[in-house]
């Protein structure tokens, strides 16, 4: 049987895609049923670019579900500081793992690795390109708060150039009913043209815009903040020049929506003060816990174990 891999959200069918939602949805109401399905399962994970959550929960994940982990968490602690190839070291974890995600600064190298692989990959991250994971965590998140994907109006913010979290999340969303996007950020940073192209052959309503106001929120039922992405800049005067473009404080979440939902992938830097953490619209902390669920649900899913 062919092995299935993971490179864009795209890969699964809105059908697919909703099933591992509820999967994943079973799974935080009974962690119990779970937690020793995958014993004698391995993860790698291969990490060439720096991550916090996306590695660890990962590595949760599979630990949840009475798995165990392997892996590197820098380029120059793995063999590709001694110049190997992802082909090459794909096939060596093939014999030491069942399954890998791998974060690479290089758009389109997890796909290069999925294609010598003995064993499904997951693309943890690809450049400033893809970020399917996230958007698991994101879809599970929004459902959870808003009880739908469709019909939704989002604001995305902050850095749609070179965001991979924001690229995989529009596509994702634009297969919904109803979903329109209000699309925020300095001219120099819009969203790519595979991703503006991609909207407008769909025919999904979608707005770019500079300012983040009281005008660009209305109606919105999430906003979604994203940090400008430091490490993809030719030079760092034009990093410094957008960094702190927006800042979501108090005096703008008073003018936000009551019902609006504020989201990050994380990690923020500046783009939401702190003093908006206690706002009860602020839901980024406990969209990272949905990270977890989501990934068991997808190595669940790309192993084909079910429960019995
Ligand atoms: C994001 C990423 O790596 O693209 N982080 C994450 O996985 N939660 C967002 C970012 O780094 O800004």
């Amino acid at each position: 049987m062919a092995i299935r891999h993971l490179m864009s959200p795209l890969d699964f069918t809105v059908e697919e895609t909703e099933k591992l939602l509820d999967l994943a949805g079973d799974i935080e109401r009974h962690p119990e049923k779970y937690s020793r399905i995958c014993e004698g399962k391995r993860i790698a994970t291969l990490f060439y670019e720096p991550s916090t959550r996306t590695r660890l929960s990962f590595e949760a994940a599979m630990m949840n579900l009475g798995g165990k982990v392997l892996g590197f968490h820098s380029e120059d602690s793995s063999s590709a500081a001694k110049g190997e190839s992802v082909s090459d070291t794909i096939r060596i974890v093939s014999c030491y793992a069942d399954i890998a995600a791998m974060r690479h600064p290089k758009e389109g190298a997890p796909l290069v690795a999925s294609l010598k692989s003995g064993i499904p990959v997951i693309n943890a991250g690809d450049g400033g390109h893809q970020h399917p994971t996230q958007t698991l965590t994101d879809m599970l998140t929004i459902r959870s708060l808003k009880g739908r994907l469709d019909h939704l109006k989002i604001g995305l913010c902050g850095d749609l150039k070179f965001g991979r979290t924001v690229h995989s999340l529009i596509e994702s969303l634009s297969r919904y009913e109803g979903v329109s996007f209000v699309l925020i950020s300095p001219e120099e940073l819009r969203v790519p043209s595979y991703v503006r192209n991609g909207m407008l052959a769909k025919n999904i309503p979608f707005e770019e815009v500079v300012k983040l106001d009281e005008d660009t929120m209305s109606g919105l039922d999430i906003l979604y903040m994203t940090r400008v992405q430091r490490e993809r800049f030719f030079n760092e005067a034009d990093y410094v020049r957008m960094k702190d473009f927006y800042i979501l404080d108090r005096d703008k979440m008073d003018v936000a929506p009551k019902d609006m939902c504020v989201l990050h992938p994380l990690p923020r830097v500046n783009e939401i003060s702190v003093e908006v953490d206690d706002d009860p619209r602020a839901c980024y902390f406990r969209q990272a816990k949905y990270g977890v669920y989501a990934r068991m649900a997808l190595i669940l899913t790309l192993m084909e174990i079910e429960v019995k």
